[in-house]
């Protein structure tokens, strides 16, 4: 087994000796004549602790173990004293030294101190290493998690893009129509201050808004005219049967008052006549959407309608159909016509 390794400095033959003879049984000693030549040592080799005479030409005792602990803090410094510089070894405790030795010392002092020095340096190494071990535990949990929040992430937007392309399957205007009310829809969002995960939600549900869509007829879907009564009816089923295709995915829940909600008009006359700030605002905002981009597309049986028209319907309906809230974004300008168009043809050039 390795000794553990003690260097004496001290400037006279004699204690220096005396020190090794002592202390060689148990420890690998080494010697130097002074301060700078004891730096120097320590600079190229391992040393568990260090006797330091304090009185000393050149570099006194005081001056190497303020050095000392400055490079290597965990090395322990028992210092050696004449009963004159006491009071000096008593304060250098204050400046890192584990205790002192008075000259002349006696052999069993002298093992006692050091072997306490040696225990002391062992627990800090203990702990340190401890400390280390926590830490690379603590370092190889965060990697860990962090890949689990990568695989969550990964399955919950390969799971938003397969319903997408599942509603693109169904119908490819409401797939269009989709992924340009959730560029709307976080437009809306962020210039409502809201932060960037709830602006990604809001924008994955309403990617998938009227998913609800795949369970009504293709006659009915599609077809090109106002729908009867009864036709009607059935199509308002759509949000329902969205909620009841995402309830399933428990990691798409946020986006199931979206998809339940998002038919619903400010004033309570909406498909479930929820009113105001009863409707989640994340469904207000993806309704606002929805409307601005029907608005702005044509469809077999209507023309588009031009910006400014969007505009006054906006107003025009803002506290009835749409949250003022939400239209006023629009009317002071946070969100322009302009980001909404450029947002709805850098869309449309993406399909
Ligand atoms: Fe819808």
């Amino acid at each position: 087994m390795n000794k553990d390794k003690v260097l004496v400095i001290d400037d006279e033959m004699s204690p220096r000796e005396s020190l090794r003879m002592v202390l060689k049984e148990k420890y690998e000693v080494n010697t130097v004549s002074g301060g700078v030549e004891g730096l120097d040592f320590l600079k190229h080799n391992l040393v568990d602790l260090v006797v330091l005479d304090i009185k000393m030409p050149v570099m006194d005792g005081i001056t190497a173990l303020k050095e000392i602990k400055k490079d290597h803090p965990d090395i322990e410094v028992i210092l050696l004293t004449a009963y004159a510089s006491l009071d000096t070894a008593r304060d250098a405790i204050r400046f890192g030294a584990f205790d002192y030795l008075m000259k002349p010392f006696d052999k069993d002092d002298v093992l006692s101190v050091v072997e306490r020095g040696m225990q002391k340096r062992h627990a800090s190494e203990k702990v340190k290493s401890e400390f280390i071990t926590l830490l690379n535990k603590t370092n190889a949990l965060e990697e860990q998690i962090a890949m689990a929040h990568d695989n969550i992430m990964s399955c919950y937007e390969g799971t938003v893009k397969a319903l997408n392309l599942a509603i693109d399957a169904k119908d490819h205007y409401t797939y269009n129509h989709s992924n340009r009310v959730a560029r709307l829809a976080s437009l809306l969002a962020e210039s409502l201050g809201l932060s960037y995960n709830i602006r990604e939600k809001i924008e994955h549900a309403a990617a998938i808004h009227d998913i609800g869509k795949i369970g009504i007829d293709e006659s009915v879907l599609k077809k090109n005219g106002q729908l009867t009564p009864e036709e009607f009816e059935g199509m308002k089923k759509h949000p329902e049967i969205g909620a009841k295709i995402v309830r399933s995915v428990p990691f798409l829940e946020e986006a199931v008052p979206v998809i339940l909600y998002h038919h619903e008009r400010f004033d309570g006359k909406g498909y479930k006549n929820l009113k105001g700030e009863q409707i989640p605002l994340s469904a207000r905002i993806v309704m606002a959407a929805d409307a601005v981009d029907a608005m702005m597309n044509a469809r077999p049986y209507r023309d588009s309608l031009p910006m400014v028209n969007v505009f006054n319907e906006l107003k025009e309906n803002s506290g009835t159909q749409f949250d003022p809230m939400i239209v006023d974004l629009i009317i002071n300008g946070k969100v322009s016509l302009e980001m909404i168009h450029n947002a709805n043809c850098s869309i449309r050039s993406k399909n």
